[in-house]
């Protein structure tokens, strides 16, 4: 039976991709920052494991309690819409350290029992921002453009170790807590010069008719990252999202 670790399961992508990986049968370690044993539905196949990607000894202790694993996924992340001249570097870092060195720290730890087993899959999920420049996201876009690069690159390090890397590329999903998490971060991140800029892109969301991505869609497409390993490197995940990439 194969393990899969996932990242971020405490809501939206992450919590879905458990689900979903649970209900094929799979050995599932979801890790949260704060653990909670109520979100996902009781299985001997589940572990819920604490972790958080921007602190060394949560990863070291997380991977050493996790045991051997087939897939990781590396989903946790943080959002941030604001102008660069609105945004303090502490939260650039902050922005860089959830979803860029977060996602290569737990892929370094984790990539030792790969290489020896000479198999495994490093999934790592970006953005479809990173396909279409958006305004007031130059950061995060800046951070998920930057996993992409490192992946792309780590699969070349890694095919001699019959280790695979995957992009999972979501469109705009209102309904998870992202957009509800980043307005946390979001204090004078929008200065006044920047007003109508801003005002429009929000009008632009409000009367915006165009499909958004489920959930569902993400964790289908990480699940074709798991399992098909003739799959392309990057697969949009979302009907807005493959509207930019089609997938085959
Ligand atoms: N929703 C969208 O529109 C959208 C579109 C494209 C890509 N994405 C990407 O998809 C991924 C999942 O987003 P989502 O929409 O499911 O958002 P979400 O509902 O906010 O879920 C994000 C998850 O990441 C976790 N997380 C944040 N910082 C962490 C850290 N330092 N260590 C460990 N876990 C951490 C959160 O945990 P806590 O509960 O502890 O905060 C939460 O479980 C993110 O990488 C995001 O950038 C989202």
């Amino acid at each position: 039976m194969k393990t899969v670790l996932i990242t971020g399961c405490s809501s939206g992508f992450g919590l879905e991709t458990a689900r979903h990986f649970l209900a094929q049968g799979w050995q599932v370690v979801a890790t949260m920052r704060t653990p909670s044993e109520d979100l996902l539905p009781r299985s001997e196949r589940l572990r819920v494991l604490a972790l958080d990607v921007t602190d060394a000894a949560s990863i070291r202790d997380c991977v050493v309690s996790a045991g051997p694993i087939d897939v990781l996924v590396n989903n946790a992340g943080i959002g941030l819409l604001g102008a660069l001249e609105g945004i303090p570097m502490a939260q650039v870092r902050e922005i860089f350290e959830a979803n860029t060195f977060g996602t290569m720290a737990l892929t370094q730890a984790v990539l030792p029992q790969f290489r020896e087993r000479r198999a495994g899959v490093v999934i790592n999920v970006t953005s479809s921002v990173t396909l279409k420049a958006l305004p007031l996201l130059a950061v995060y876009t800046a951070s998920k453009a930057a996993v992409n690069a490192f992946t792309e690159v780590l699969a070349l390090e890694l095919a001699p170790f019959g280790i695979r890397t995957r992009l999972v590329l979501p469109g705009r999903a209102p309904s998870t807590r992202f957009g509800e998490n980043a307005r946390s971060r979001m204090q004078g991140s929008i200065p006044e010069a920047y007003a109508d800029l801003a005002g429009g892109v929000f009008a632009g969301w409000t009367q915006s008719t165009e499909e958004v991505t489920q959930a569902q869609d993400v964790a289908a497409a990480i699940w074709r990252a798991a399992t098909d390993a003739d799959c392309p490197m990057r697969l949009a995940a979302g009907a807005d999202a493959e509207a930019l990439l089609p997938t085959a």
